[in-house]
């Protein structure tokens, strides 16, 4: 793969993680506990002790790999948390997933959905990767708004799909593929014209979850 510049919008930036990351980042899942465990993922085969210096070892191995793009997410030159593009498809496919979190500190900031409308952009021109996948838990309030706000596609309801917080958790999927947005995922927000209705619901899928 091809190197990644970073992209920067407003106080906005992202780019690739680094070794040097570890300390900082460790530091930020550490003392936001309570604010992220319930949405995070975890091992249907138990607990795993986590080192983040082998985290992002293995996260850059997989950016080598072709298989994903592991980014962090800046406020004003400050890191705020961890944006991944993982479960990279090529081929017929050529799609792949978009994992984040910031701090709570730094939360309702615009800084995730600026993140996101960055990093798909890249995804379908630096990439050319197709079509873009966020998946987000019925609970998850905060994580709707990302894409309500950046007009991603209502796709349907997952059950049980991955495993979040110590059990198989039902998802909604949300995408966009790239012909949806010709104009970039970003400029088309910026300038008001993400279609406000696109992540709804549908009622049976909400009393369902
Ligand atoms: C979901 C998350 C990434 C959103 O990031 P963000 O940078 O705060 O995104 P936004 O600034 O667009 O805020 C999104 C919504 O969060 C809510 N929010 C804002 N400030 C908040 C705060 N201090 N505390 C809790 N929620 C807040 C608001 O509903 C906001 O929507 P609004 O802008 O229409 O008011 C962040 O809340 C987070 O990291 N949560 C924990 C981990 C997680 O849920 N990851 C996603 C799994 S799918």
């Amino acid at each position: 793969m091809d190197p990644i510049a970073p992209r920067r919008h407003g106080p906005v930036s992202i780019r690739l993680v680094k070794p040097r990351d570890a300390r900082v980042l460790q530091q930020e899942l550490l003392s936001n506990r309570a604010w992220l465990r319930p949405w995070e993922a975890t091992s249907p085969d138990g607990p795993v002790s986590f080192d983040m210096r082998l985290g992002i070892r293995r996260l850059l191995q997989q950016y080598r790999d072709g298989g994903g793009i592991p980014f962090v997410m800046e406020y004003d030159g400050e890191v705020t948390g961890q944006l991944n593009v993982w479960g990279v498809a090529r081929g017929s496919l050529a799609s792949a997933t978009i994992g984040y979190w910031v701090s709570q500190r730094y939360a309702g900031r615009d800084i995730t959905p600026t993140a996101v409308a960055m990093a798909t952009d890249i995804c379908f021109t630096e990439l050319r990767l197709h079509r873009m996948e966020i998946c987000i838990r019925p609970e998850n309030l905060a994580s709707l708004r990302i894409v309500e706000k950046l007009g991603f596609r209502y796709e349907g309801l997952r059950r049980r799909y991955i495993h979040i917080d110590g059990d198989w958790r039902d998802h909604y999927a949300f995408a966009l593929v790239r012909e949806e947005v010709p104009e970039g995922v970003l400029q088309r927000w910026v300038q008001g014209r993400a279609p406000q209705d696109a992540a709804s619901i549908p009622p049976a899928d909400r009393s369902h979850a």
